[in-house]
C-alpha cells in the first residue's frame, strides 16, 4: 500500500498521532485558493490551513523569499543576528507602532501558543511575585501548550489534562461587569481575542473592547490581545483590534504572519518588553533566517496589494452573498473571517463533509456553523463559486 493511501486505512494504521481524528484527504498540491488532492481532484481552499495560507498556496513571492534564504542561511542561533529577522522584526516593530501608536520590541517563536506562553511568562515578570494572575473569557483558544490551555476558556479541554497552571480565570466574553468582578490584587494581565475564532468566530464589540483598556489602565493590568488567528489583515485591518481603536500593550500573533512557515511572535511596547531579561526567556528558533526572510516577505506583499483593503472588500463581498442565502441564519465575523449559522438544528458537521466532497474546504466550528477563511487573494468568481456550492448543498436539505 503506497504511503499516499494511509488515509483510508483508519486510526489504528495512521502514522500520526491522531489528535486530529483520522485525516480523510491527502493534498499534494496548492495554487492560490486551489487545493489539489493525490487523484488530482481539485478544491477551493475557503479555510487556507485554519486562516493561516491568507497569500494563497504557493505564492510566488513567498517560494521566491523561501527559496532564495533556502541557498544563502537557514538558522544560525539566537547568540547572533542575522538580516532577515532583523528586517522582520524592524518591519513588525513598525506594523505594530502604526496599529498602536507605541514603539515596541518583537519575540519571535514558532506558534502561537508559544506566543503566549512568552506573552504569559511576560505578564508574571510585570507583576512580579503575588501578582501572576491572568483574566480571559470563556470560549477563547489560546493554544494547546499548558499555560496557553489554562488561560484557553473551554473547560472541556483542561478536563483530560488537570491540574492546570496557577492562576487563570475566566468571564464571559463581552461582559465588562464581570471581567470587572475578577479583578482582585492577584490579576497582572487581561488576555483577549479581538475576535473569537476557534470559540465560532464571535467578534467583540468596540465598546467592549474599549472598556477593557480603560480597566486595564484604571487597575494597572497588562492588556494581551491574541490576534493569532485575526492579525495579518484577516479581519480587513492589520490587526482585529485595529477595529476598537484600542492600543494593547502586549499583541501576540502567528499564523498569517508565515503565510504556512511555522513562525509566531510576541510583540510588546518598549516599557514592558524591557522587563524580560537575557535568560529570562528563548526559543532555539527564536530569530531563525527562514523565517524572518518570510516574515519579511509576506508584510511587504500583504502591503503590496493592501491586504487589509482586500481583506475587507471581498469579505463585505461574501458576507452579502451569504446573508441573502435561504438556510444561512447569519453572517458573523469580519473581513475574510466569517461564520455562517446555519440556525437551530442544522448540522454544520454535515453540511462541511457535503461541501468537502464537493471540492469545497471549510470548517464546522461549532455545532451549526460553519467558518469561512479563504486566502486574501481569492478571486470573486473564486467567492461566487464557494457561494454557490454552499447554496446548493443548504437547498437540498443537507444536515436538517
Ligand atoms: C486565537 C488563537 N490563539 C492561539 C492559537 C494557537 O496557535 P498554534 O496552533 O499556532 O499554537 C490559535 C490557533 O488556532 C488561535 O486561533
Amino acid at each position: 500500500m503506497s504511503s499516499h493511501s494511509f488515509d483510508t486505512r483508519g486510526l489504528d494504521q495512521c502514522p500520526f498521532i491522531p489528535v486530529f481524528g483520522a485525516p480523510s484527504i491527502m493534498f499534494e498540491r496548492g495554487s492560490g485558493t486551489e487545493l489539489f488532492d493525490v487523484d488530482g481532484k481539485r478544491y477551493l481552499d475557503f479555510l487556507s490551513g485554519i486562516a493561516v495560507v491568507s497569500l494563497g498556496h504557493a505564492n510566488p513571492a513567498i517560494v521566491s523569499a523561501v527559496q532564495k534564504q533556502a541557498e544563502t542561511l537557514m538558522h544560525v542561533s539566537g547568540f547572533f543576528a542575522n538580516p532577515t529577522a532583523t528586517d522582520a522584526a524592524v518591519s513588525l516593530n513598525a506594523l505594530l507602532a502604526d496599529a498602536t501608536g507605541l514603539q515596541g520590541q518583537v519575540f519571535f517563536c514558532n506558534s502561537g501558543a508559544e506566543a503566549n506562553e512568552a506573552a504569559l511568562k511576560l505578564a508574571r515578570k510585570f507583576g512580579g511575585r503575588g501578582r501572576h494572575g491572568v483574566v480571559s473569557a470563556l470560549g477563547s483558544f489560546h493554544g494547546r501548550t499548558l499555560a496557553a490551555l489554562a488561560a484557553t476558556g473551554q473547560p472541556a479541554k483542561h478536563e483530560p489534562f488537570w491540574p492546570m497552571p496557577d492562576g487563570f480565570r475566566h468571564v464571559p466574553f463581552g461582559d465588562l461587569a464581570s471581567l470587572e468582578a475578577s479583578i482582585d490584587p492577584s490579576v497582572a494581565a487581561v488576555l483577549l481575542e479581538s475576535v473569537q475564532g476557534e470559540g465560532g468566530v464571535v467578534p467583540a464589540s468596540s465598546d467592549y473592547l474599549q472598556g477593557v483598556r480603560q480597566l486595564c489602565d484604571e487597575r494597572g493590568l497588562l492588556l494581551i490581545m491574541d490576534e493569532v488567528q485575526t492579525g495579518f489583515a484577516r479581519t480587513g485591518r492589520w490587526f482585529g483590534f485595529e477595529h476598537a481603536g484600542v492600543a494593547p500593550d502586549v499583541v501576540t500573533m502567528a499564523k498569517g504572519m508565515g503565510n504556512g512557515f511555522p513562525v509566531g511572535a510576541m510583540w510588546a511596547r518598549r516599557e514592558v518588553s524591557t522587563l524580560f531579561a537575557p535568560g529570562d526567556h528563548g526559543s532555539t528558533y527564536s530569530g531563525n533566517a527562514m523565517a524572518g526572510a518570510v516574515v519579511t516577505a509576506v508584510i511587504a506583499e500583504m502591503k503590496r496589494i493592501d491586504g487589509p483593503r482586500l481583506a475587507r472588500e471581498k469579505g463585505e463581498y461574501l458576507s452579502a452573498a451569504l446573508v441573502k442565502t435561504p438556510g444561512v441564519a447569519e453572517v458573523r465575523g469580519h473581513g475574510l473571517l466569517r461564520a455562517v449559522d446555519l440556525g437551530a438544528g442544522r448540522d454544520a458537521k454535515a453540511v462541511y463533509l457535503e461541501l468537502l466532497s464537493r471540492g469545497l474546504v471549510t470548517n464546522a466550528v461549532n455545532a451549526t456553523s460553519l467558518r469561512l477563511a479563504p486566502p486574501i487573494t481569492t478571486s470573486y468568481e473564486q467567492i461566487d463559486e464557494a457561494v454557490h456550492l454552499i447554496a446548493a448543498v443548504l437547498a437540498e436539505g443537507v444536515g436538517s
